[in-house]
């Protein structure tokens, strides 16, 4: 088989916050996994940035722990772990000071791209773009990446773009949400719209309901101070659930090219309907094998979600009267993400009633078992008349990469290759961003009334019973959640 590795030039990738959390456990080990696969090309370098007064040495020993400990399959060669920690560069940066950016400039190369990785915190956005800038170390070809979160409500959101409009045009700057690299997340686009099966039934004519469910068994424990300021909703709502659900309901682009697909899910964006306070559910994971959530962000009072269900609508022909089910939350019963189409049940019934129970379902799994799977209705096999069952048409992608060679490419993997290509498909504009805030704030406002107290929830389950019931009362029910 052709090689599936798509060449990209030689780049020099400046990560500030190169001896964070997020350089250590992500960015360091997708890059190593590009550079077995042969797609660094023999001059590019990763220059690490921090304030801590480290040299190359001191921060390629910092890289071999964080690999030791994160690197996955690639750390047990000794070879090319020692080839890929020779790529690295260290200089200390005082990000918000002097110290540092002379050095900084000196040894960028000209012709080769450059690319700059903010992984600091969001007030540290506009320092750094306004140095990058002023000293010329930043070109007109240059890229920038910010990660989440990217802001925490449309003020400040409004406000960071501002920081990076001031010295980058948009097509430099690139808003990482990890979602958008997904294996599934890019399948979805490609079963809605390089088949002929599905694209005719999308719409309200057909469709009964979309849920989407971001369900997870870790806590917050270790991250409590973050998070207790976040909830579910700022946390995973306003980006994650948020890109799904754009990608699922967007008209098809009529190019796939990162602005004519970034439009398309901003008018989805903006054609969200306000949510109404009864289709909010919120809830908050209670003690049991694991502390509570208040333990674990050791915050007695705490009326921060961990768990959040709502009831949406767009408003738009294609999908009013479709509601979209949205939920997410921590120490759930399995680690499960998953986007399940509900078609509509047949207006005409030739076997009987028995056909009531039968529905296609879709539902395009994102983790883990990445994978789509399509229910239909089928006879019985066997003698005894006209029996019904639903049986799953599955198609599991990790079976094709086995038969591909390339094991699952994480996503940090490919979208920072796409930083360095220059392909912004899946990366989130500035007006997306900001009409996602726009969205979220009245629903962040609805939640801090007093009466919007979370409701407690084992761990290990579903959540609280109200997200049940928020399907229930309408005569529905969740696709239960399964690792
Ligand atoms: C992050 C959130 O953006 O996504 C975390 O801040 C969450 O709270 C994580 O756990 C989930 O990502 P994944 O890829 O493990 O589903």
């Amino acid at each position: 088989m052709a090689s599936r590795i798509i060449p990209v030039d030689t780049f020099d990738l400046v990560i500030f916050g190169g001896t964070g959390d997020l350089a250590r456990r992500k960015i360091l080990p997708s890059l190593l996994r590009r550079f077995r696969a042969g797609q660094m090309p023999p001059g590019a370098r990763i220059i690490a940035c921090a304030r801590a007064a480290l040299d190359d040495a001191g921060y390629r020993d910092l890289a071999a722990r964080s690999i030791a400990e994160f690197g996955g399959a690639e750390r047990e060669d000794a070879d090319l772990v020692a080839a890929f920690l020779d790529r690295l560069h260290y200089i200390a940066v005082d990000v918000t000071g002097d110290g540092g950016w002379a050095e900084l400039a000196a040894i960028m190369r000209p012709d080769v791209v450059r690319a700059f990785y903010f992984s600091v915190r969001p007030e540290l956005f506009g320092p750094i773009a306004e140095r990058l800038h002023l000293r010329d170390i930043a070109e007109d070809e240059s890229r920038i990446v910010v990660e989440k979160p990217f802001g925490r409500d449309l003020a400040s959101a409004q406000g960071l773009n501002a920081s990076l409009a001031a010295h980058f045009e948009e097509r430099q700057i690139y808003r990482i949400d990890h979602y958008l690299g997904k294996e599934t997340v890019q399948n979805l686009m490609a079963v809605r719209f390089a088949n002929m099966l599905f694209e005719p039934l999308w719409n309200n004519h057909y469709i009964d309901h979309i849920q989407i469910t971001v369900a997870e068994t870790v806590g917050v424990a270790g991250r409590g101070n973050y998070y207790d300021g976040t909830g579910a909703i700022r946390d995973m709502v306003q980006n994650h659930l948020m890109q799904l659900l754009c990608l699922t309901a967007m008209e098809p682009p009529a190019q796939f090219e990162a602005d004519m697909v970034r439009d398309e899910k901003l008018k989805v964006i903006r054609a969200l309907r306000p949510v109404a306070p009864e289709d909010i559910v919120l809830g908050q994971y209670a003690a049991g094998a694991d502390p509570s959530y208040r333990d674990d962000v050791a915050n007695p009072e705490s009326s921060t979600e961990s768990f959040v269900a709502l009831r949406c609508t767009i408003g738009t022909w294609r999908w009013a009267g479709v509601p979209f089910y949205l939920r997410t939350g921590k120490r759930m019963k399995a680690r499960s993400s998953e986007i399940t189409v509900v078609f509509q049940q047949l207006g005409h019934r030739i076997f009987g009633e028995d056909l009531a129970s039968h529905r296609n379902v879709l539902s395009i799994r994102l983790q883990p078992n990445d994978g789509i799977d399509l229910r239909v209705t089928v006879k019985e096999r066997g003698p005894g008349g006209m029996r019904l069952v639903d049986m799953p048409l599955d198609l599991t992608f990790a079976d094709m990469e086995a038969d591909q060679g390339e094991a699952g490419v994480d996503a940090y993997e490919r979208l920072i290759m796409d930083v360095i290509r220059g392909d912004q498909t899946l990366f989130m504009r500035g007006d997306e961003v900001e009409a996602a805030w726009a969205w979220t704030d009245p629903i962040v406002a609805i939640c801090a009334g007093h009466d919007r107290i979370p409701q407690f929830y084992e761990q290990g389950s579903n959540g609280p019973d109200d997200a049940l019931m928020l399907l229930h009362r309408e005569g529905r029910r969740w696709r239960e959640i399964k690792g």
